[in-house]
């Protein structure tokens, strides 16, 4: 079934970034066909897209795919960290091959990669002209990730391309205050170890809106290449944990300990929440894109259902 939009393909599109974007494409008047291991209505698996290409009406192409980094469950071995790696790069490989064999182009390709690709600081301000990508396991996944979705020089030309490079996406049901919120009902939330690390952040609506724009692009100032997707108002680990307790009516002193988190997930992955780096969305804003919430103490209460932006369309 063909909507009035055309057909948007998301890789990995029934986790909680995808069925965000799914839902907003929907109201926009686009079909949404998602590639999962999964199988269900209106989804491919990864070997029928790579045996039957992308659907004949396919305006736009998406990947999220990836292994939950931060899945507490799962030890930091190398198999693991395999699995993370592949989990992006092969999707995306897999889409943009999709691309290249399709008669008909779809007209956009957008990806995710994370701002993992700056170096943590607690002093340096990033753009997207800023250097990175080559210093950590999570740096050089970065590289790869979005060095995945290139598409042949040929094709570069006719299909924009745009990658997202997202923060930490603050929403229910997913990310990390899935993981948040329940010691921070009960009062035992806190700030990571000295709290003063930036915590580059976005909401999901947001988010979601942010790829949506890119989808769009074409009638926004044909728009590609590095997207920063972060809120503009970067806050401290510390601010964070302010805004989200203070949103929920509790207290937050209980501050986790490095070490805990270090020996919970290991040195390298813990530094998404140990360490952090100040982002800015420069050309997002550049571009026009209005932020529904560009302060923690707005998205915070959005998230915990005491106010939403009334154009939040999610
Ligand atoms: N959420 C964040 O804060 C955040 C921040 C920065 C970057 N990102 C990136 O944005 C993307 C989407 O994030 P999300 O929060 O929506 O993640 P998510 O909820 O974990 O969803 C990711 C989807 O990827 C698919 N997937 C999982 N493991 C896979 C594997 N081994 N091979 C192939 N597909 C696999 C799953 O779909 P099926 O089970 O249907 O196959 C899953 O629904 C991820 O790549 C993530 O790294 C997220």
């Amino acid at each position: 079934m063909s909507a009035r939009m055309g057909t948007v393909v998301i890789g990995g599109g029934t986790g909680f970034i995808g069925s965000a974007l799914s839902s907003l494409l929907k109201r926009n008047g686009y079909s949404v066909i998602l590639v999962s291991r999964m199988p269900g209505p209106q989804r491919l698996s990864w070997t029928d897209l790579a045996n039957e290409g992308l659907p004949k009406d396919c305006k736009a192409v998406v990947n999220l795919a990836g292994q939950n980094v931060l899945d507490p469950t799962r030890r930091w071995t190398p198999g693991f960290k395999q699995n993370v790696w592949s989990s992006r790069v092969h999707t995306n490989k897999a889409l943009a091959k999709a691309i290249t064999a399709a008669d008909k182009k779809p007209e956009v390709f957008v990806t995710v990669s994370g701002v993992g690709y700056y170096k943590p600081s607690l002093t340096e301000e990033y753009t997207e002209d800023s250097p990175g990508g080559n210093f950590d396991f999570l740096s050089n996944l970065c590289t790869e990730w979005e060095a995945a979705a290139k598409l042949p020089a040929e094709i570069e030309s006719s299909v924009r391309r745009v990658v997202i490079r997202s923060g930490i996406v603050l929403g229910r049901g997913g990310g990390m205050i899935q993981q948040l919120y329940i010691p921070f009902w009960f009062g035992l939330g806190g700030p990571v170890g000295s709290g003063l690390q930036p915590l580059p952040w976005i909401h999901i609506t947001d988010m979601a809106r942010l790829f949506h724009f890119a989808i769009e692009g074409k009638e926004n100032k044909n728009l590609q290449g590095i997207f920063n997707g972060v809120a503009p108002n970067v806050v401290s680990n510390k601010d964070f944990t302010k805004s989200f307790a203070s949103a929920l009516r509790r207290p937050a002193f209980i501050p986790v300990p490095l070490f805990a988190l270090n020996i919970a997930f290991g040195e390298e992955r813990a530094k998404i929440m140990t360490e952090g780096q100040n982002v800015k969305p420069k050309r997002a804003l550049e571009m026009g894109f209005r932020f529904l919430y560009p302060d923690i103490d707005s998205a915070c209460k959005a998230i915990v259902g005491v106010k939403k932006h009334e154009e939040d369309p999610l």
